[in-house]
């Protein structure tokens, strides 16, 4: 294991204020003889930080946020979550990590015969493996709970509707409603609204945003659409060629730049 990494995950286990929630250190992927999709990505992401992770289709955004909790095995290179190095760990410790992070996709993925409501008290599942949650919490307490989830993505209006009468926006919402029900301390998103009109797009990254910075969540999302990424990250990180070609902050400057590199 490279010393860096060591180093940081000793640093991050201490539980300095320089939290560092994400660090990824020559991740390589191929998948059977085809191309290698990943080759060498350094990458590490801060307590709290909105990055965008962008790239045209085919770049490895998707295969970069599963490597990230070896949801896809990366052949080479170190993967640590909060301190916690996927590598060195037994599978029970990598689900506690993953357990610790909200994912989002592009299909939301809801149970569609169910209520809004019973969506979100899903969440609630990925939060503490063995059943440990639902001894510890009545049945009760975790229906109010999931409420006041559906609550902050506005939502509570609709908490008795079935999934599959809600709108793309609406459902996206109620995702967004069971991963926080989670009580995750990340929030992973992989093309959250590319599905979704224009409009509703705008509205589920705004909340998205603006709950991650609420809560302090560190939040990393994939998308194709630049406007997004220049406008609701903190930190644009491009993907090309299986390589990061770009990493910065999101300045003023950025979009002529991002025009250029990826046309
Ligand atoms: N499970 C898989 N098996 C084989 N090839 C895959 C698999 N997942 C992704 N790929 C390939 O890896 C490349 C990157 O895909 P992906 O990570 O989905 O890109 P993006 O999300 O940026 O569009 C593509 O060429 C894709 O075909
Ligand atoms: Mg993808």
């Amino acid at each position: 294991m490279p010393h860096g990494v060591a180093a940081l995950a000793n640093h991050t286990l201490a539980n300095t204020p320089l939290a560092t929630d994400i660090v990824v250190e020559g991740l390589e992927k191929r998948f059977g003889d085809g191309p290698p999709v990943l080759r060498g990505i350094d990458l590490s992401v801060r307590r709290g930080e909105t990055v965008a992770l962008i790239g045209a289709n085919g770049a490895g955004k998707s295969t970069l946020m599963r490597c990230l909790l070896h949801l896809v095995k990366p052949d080479a290179g170190e993967v640590v979550l909060f301190g916690v190095r996927l590598n060195g760990v037994r599978q029970r410790e990598v689900r506690r990590v993953r357990n610790r992070v909200g994912f989002v996709f592009q299909r939301h993925n809801l149970v569609p015969r169910l209520s809004a409501l019973a969506n979100v008290l899903h969440g609630a599942l990925g939060r503490s493996p063995f059943g440990a949650l639902h001894r510890s919490l009545s049945p009760a307490a975790l229906r109010d709970e999931a409420m006041a989830c559906l609550d902050r993505v506005g939502l509570a209006h609709l908490a008795r509707q079935r999934a599959d009468t809600l709108s793309g926006g609406q459902s996206q919402r109620v995702a967004i409603a069971r991963a926080l029900m989670q009580r995750p301390e990340m929030l992973l998103a992989d093309e959250p609204v590319a599905s979704l009109d224009p409009a509703a797009g705008e509205e589920v990254m705004d909340l998205f945003t603006s709950l991650a910075r609420q809560e302090g969540l560190t939040l990393v999302f994939t998308t194709h659409n630049m406007s997004h990424a220049l406008t609701y990250a903190q930190r644009i990180v491009g993907l090309r060629d299986g390589r990061i070609a770009l990493d910065r902050p999101t300045t003023d400057g950025l979009a002529s730049e991002l025009a250029q590199i990826f046309a």
